[in-house]
């Protein structure tokens, strides 16, 4: 069981205003009337009887603040303490904790219906947002769109589609992507720990080619390659349905797809009949400073697989495609109970207004360069030599620790104890990456100036206790 950090942040009596209003955050200033009194003792309380309840197979960052309220990009604990959250619930909260509009939207439909399953009875605010995400999606051709409820189930789905469409079983995948936890899904993330330990054997018919990764040596050309090899060693190209590829590698690391990478995928996926799948669940929504991160390429991808910060905080999922492509299935075979919820379909449709109203795709952009130049200033000033490889697309940002810049040998250690101290200090923060040294920024996007300096000088507190740590 852990213990109380010993320099928890004070109790605020109330939670700070939103400061700086940029035209991104007008809409969510705090509006909190009180933060919630706390009581002591209440995280480690929640701890044990978490221990003795739940399956040790679920881990959290940050285990022993327990949530009692949120509001854009602060966070506050049963005990009353406070945090800043660059973590946003994993990428999900690009419009902020309880965003108003997303709030009005899904207690208004909570009001009139809150389930029928779709497959039963179905509403409009499923054939409302489909028809947005069709008009959303990059390209022009006609679109549909499943909705699903889960990440991992809108990229099964898209497999399953991709089957169904091509009459073909195979799908390529690549090293440290991401897809999901589920045993279709798990074939195809490229991590084993702590994923995929003693739970296989995964399906088959999933094939994993090279990511073009400049650092370690693999060019796109040296991808491509790798991938015509595959063709020609296990992966009959007529036998594959579909090739899939996060736009920015998320839980492996945030590394953007080389545009070039994109456009010879598509080339190739044309050239043999080949289905290209972008899974935009952890870049989508505004992350990357267009709605999806493909779209920096200009490459029109078949199928998007969407997520996370589509509804502002409600489990929702979906799979957008090909009119034709999406069709593949015969009634009954696409769904589930849940698939679609009308209140998470309301909140959607709310969270990509706000996304449009306050120009948050702009706001992406800006973010990314804030923390670009910020990320850079605190590594010289507070961790030189340690800080390295400011990486990502807009506001999907990360940072790599490691022990020096001779031998860039990744400090996952480092990264750990940075994290903690934030923690400690008030700042919620994440790790991702193949090594677990890299730091992830997903803090909303609605977050004011004044509460990402906030995070960012924490951060710089964090940093410069872990190194002290290290030179002791
Ligand atoms: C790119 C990507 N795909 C799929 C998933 C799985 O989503 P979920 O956790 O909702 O199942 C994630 C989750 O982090 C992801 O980042």
């Amino acid at each position: 069981m852990a213990t109380e950090p010993k320099t928890r942040r004070r109790r605020p009596a109330a939670p700070r205003k939103s400061a700086a209003k940029t035209a991104a955050t007008v809409a969510q200033t705090s509006t909190a009337a009180a933060a919630p009194a706390g009581t002591p003792g209440a995280n480690a309380a929640l701890m044990t009887r978490r221990e003795a309840a739940v399956a040790r197979g679920v881990a959290s960052a940050a285990p022993g603040v327990y949530a009692a309220r949120a509001e854009n990009a602060e966070l506050w604990d049963v005990e009353g303490n406070r945090y800043v959250d660059f973590a946003g619930g994993i990428a999900v909260l690009n419009t902020g904790h309880r965003h108003p509009k997303v709030i009005a939207a899904a207690k208004a439909q909570e009001d009139l219906y809150t389930h029928t399953s779709f497959q039963v009875v179905p509403y409009e605010p499923y054939v409302a947002l489909a028809e947005k995400l069709n008009a959303l999606a990059p390209g022009d051709h006609a679109k549909k769109t499943l909705l699903v409820t889960t990440g991992a189930e809108a990229v099964e789905n898209a497999v399953k589609i991709a089957r169904a469409a091509t009459g073909r079983p195979g799908v390529i995948a690549f090293t440290a992507g991401y897809h999901g936890r589920t045993l279709l899904t798990l074939g195809m993330t490229g991590k084993v720990t702590p994923y995929k330990n003693g739970v296989g054997p995964f399906p088959s018919d999933i094939w994993r080619a090279p990511f073009p990764d400049a650092r370690a040596g693999i060019t796109v050309d040296d991808a491509i390659q790798a991938l015509e090899t595959l063709f020609l060693t296990d992966a009959e190209p007529s036998r594959v349905a579909a090739i899939i590829l996060e736009p920015v590698l998320g839980e492996g690391g945030y590394y953007p797809v080389p545009a070039e990478m994109w456009r010879r995928l598509r080339a190739i996926c044309d050239a043999h009949g080949i289905l290209l799948i972008s899974d935009e669940i952890q870049a989508g929504f505004g992350r990357t400073g267009t709605w999806f991160a493909i779209e920096h390429s200009g490459v029109v991808p078949d199928l998007l697989t969407v997520a996370k910060s589509m509804a502002g905080g409600y489990p929702i999922a979906g799979v957008i495609g090909r009119a034709e492509v999406m069709d593949a299935m015969a009634p009954g075979g696409l769904g589930g109970t849940y698939g679609g919820n009308p209140v998470a379909c309301a909140a959607a449709l709310a969270a990509i207004e706000a996304i449009e109203e306050e120009g948050l795709l702009a706001r992406s952009t800006a973010l990314g360069e804030t923390f670009r130049a910020r990320f850079a200033e605190i590594g010289a000033r507070t961790a030189p030599f340690r800080m390295w490889d400011i990486r990502g697309l807009g506001a999907m940002l990360a940072v790599e620790f490691v022990t020096d810049f001779d031998t860039g040998t990744p400090d996952a250690a480092l990264t750990k104890r940075v994290i903690a101290h934030a923690l400690k200090r008030g700042l919620i923060l994440l790790a991702c990456g193949m090594h677990g040294n890299a730091l992830r920024i997903m803090v909303p996007l609605t977050a004011s100036d004044a509460v990402i300096e906030e995070g960012l000088a924490i951060f710089e507190a964090a940093l410069a206790d872990a190194v002290a740590e290290d030179a002791a």
